[in-house]
C-alpha cells in the first residue's frame, strides 16, 4: 500500500521507536584489535598517520591488552616487528622472535584474551615482499613452507587462531597440515581469504615497518575490479580448511563482504584498514566529519553488510561508546 496510507516516518518518529525497528546491532563483541609489537621495554612509539595507534614493547602490550579485556573487546591481532629482517624473513618463524614471545607473555598474564596472529613475511623481509624472491618475483611455493613454519611457531607459543595474510596460493591447506601433524588440529584459522591490493594499506606500511622495496603487492594480492575471483579465493580457503574467512579493506569492498556472507556459511571476518581509519581521523581533525558518528557508521555498515567480526583500530574507542 501505497502513500498515504504507509508513511514509514511513522516508526522513526522516536528514538525507541528507532530502536524497536532497528536492524543491525554492534557489540564489543563483534571487534578485534590489532596491536603492533616489538622489542624492548616500556615502548609505546605513535604511529604519526595513526593518531591513537602504537608500536609497543612485550610490556606494555600485555597492560593493553588487560585493559582492552577490562573494555569488553575479546580478541586481538599481533603483527610483529622484528629486530632485523634478511631475504627470508627469518625472524617470522624464529621460536624466539618478535610474536611467540608476546604470545607467550599475553597468554600467560592476560589467559582470557583471544590471540590472534597475523602470519606473513613482509614485516621480516629486507625486500618487504610477503613471500621469498626468485628471479624478482615472490616464489610461490617456497613461501609455504616459511608460512607454515611461523604458523608452527605461534601455535607453539600458545596462539588461538593463526591467520595468514600473504596471499600466496595454497596456504592455507599447506598450514592445515603443519598445525595437524603436530597436533595443533585444535587451532583454527582465520583466512585472509579476499585481500585486495589496496592503497588503504599505506599507514600501515609505516607501522610494521614494511613498504615493499621494489614494484608492488599486485602479483598476490587481488585486483580490487575483481568480485567474481573474490568468490573463488573464499571457495579455495575453504576447501583447504579455513574456519573463518576474510575480506579486506572493508568499507569500499562493502558489496565483496555481502556477497560472501550470502553464499557462504562460515564466519566472516571484515577488516576495517589503517587507511579507513587514517582518514577519519584526518577528516575529523580538520573539522570536516564528525568523528564518532562517522566512526560508529562505518563499523555498522560494515556489520550490515554481512561481517560477523571486525578489525577494527577503533575497536576499544567504539567499545566505550557503546557501554
Ligand atoms: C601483511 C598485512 C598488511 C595488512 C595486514 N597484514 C599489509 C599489506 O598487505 O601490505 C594491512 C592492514 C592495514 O592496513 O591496517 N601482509
Amino acid at each position: 500500500m501505497g502513500f498515504p496510507v504507509t508513511r514509514l516516518r511513522r516508526l522513526r518518529r522516536t528514538p525507541q521507536l528507532r530502536t524497536m525497528v532497528r536492524e543491525t546491532s554492534l557489540s564489543p563483541d563483534d571487534f578485534i584489535l590489532p596491536y603492533f609489537v616489538r622489542n624492548g621495554t616500556g615502548i609505546s612509539r605513535e604511529i604519526s598517520s595513526m593518531p591513537g595507534v602504537s608500536q609497543m614493547s612485550i610490556d606494555v602490550l600485555v597492560e593493553n591488552g588487560k585493559a582492552a579485556l577490562s573494555e569488553g573487546i575479546r580478541a586481538i591481532m599481533l603483527f610483529g616487528i622484528p629486530d632485523y629482517k634478511d631475504a627470508t624473513g627469518t625472524g617470522a618463524y624464529d621460536e624466539n622472535g618478535i610474536i611467540p614471545r608476546a604470545v607467550r607473555a599475553l597468554k600467560s598474564e592476560c589467559p582470557d584474551l583471544v590471540v590472534v596472529t597475523d602470519v606473513c613475511m613482509c614485516e621480516y623481509t629486507d625486500h618487504g615482499h610477503c613471500g621469498i624472491i626468485k628471479n624478482g618475483e615472490v616464489d610461490n611455493d617456497p613461501t609455504l613452507e616459511l608460512l607454515a613454519k611461523a604458523s608452527l611457531a605461534y601455535a607453539r607459543a600458545g596462539a588461538d587462531i593463526i591467520a595468514p595474510s600473504d596471499m600466496m596460493d595454497g596456504r592455507i591447506g599447506v598450514i592445515r597440515n603443519v598445525l595437524d601433524d603436530n597436533r595443533y588440529d585444535h587451532i583454527p584459522i582465520m583466512a585472509y581469504s579476499a585481500k585486495f591490493a589496496s592503497g588503504f594499506y599505506g599507514p600501515f606500511r609505516d607501522a610494521a615497518e614494511s613498504p615493499p622495496q621494489f614494484g608492488d603487492r599486485r602479483s598476490y594480492q587481488m585486483d580490487p575490479a575483481n568480485r567474481l575471483e573474490a568468490m573463488r579465493e573464499i571457495a579455495l580457503d575453504i576447501e583447504e580448511g579455513a574456519d573463518i574467512i576474510m575480506v579486506k579493506p572493508a568499507m569500499p569492498y562493502l558489496d565483496i563482504i555481502r556477497e560472501a556472507r550470502n553464499q557462504y556459511c562460515l564466519p566472516l571476518a571484515a577488516y576495517q584498514v589503517s587507511g579507513e581509519y587514517a582518514m577519519i581521523h584526518a577528516a575529523a581533525r580538520n573539522g570536516w566529519l564528525d568523528f564518532d558518528t562517522v566512526m560508529m557508521e562505518s563499523l555498522i555498515a560494515i556489520k550490515r553488510a554481512g561481517a560477523d567480526m571486525i578489525l577494527t583500530y577503533f575497536a576499544r574507542t567504539a567499545a566505550r561508546k557503546l557501554a
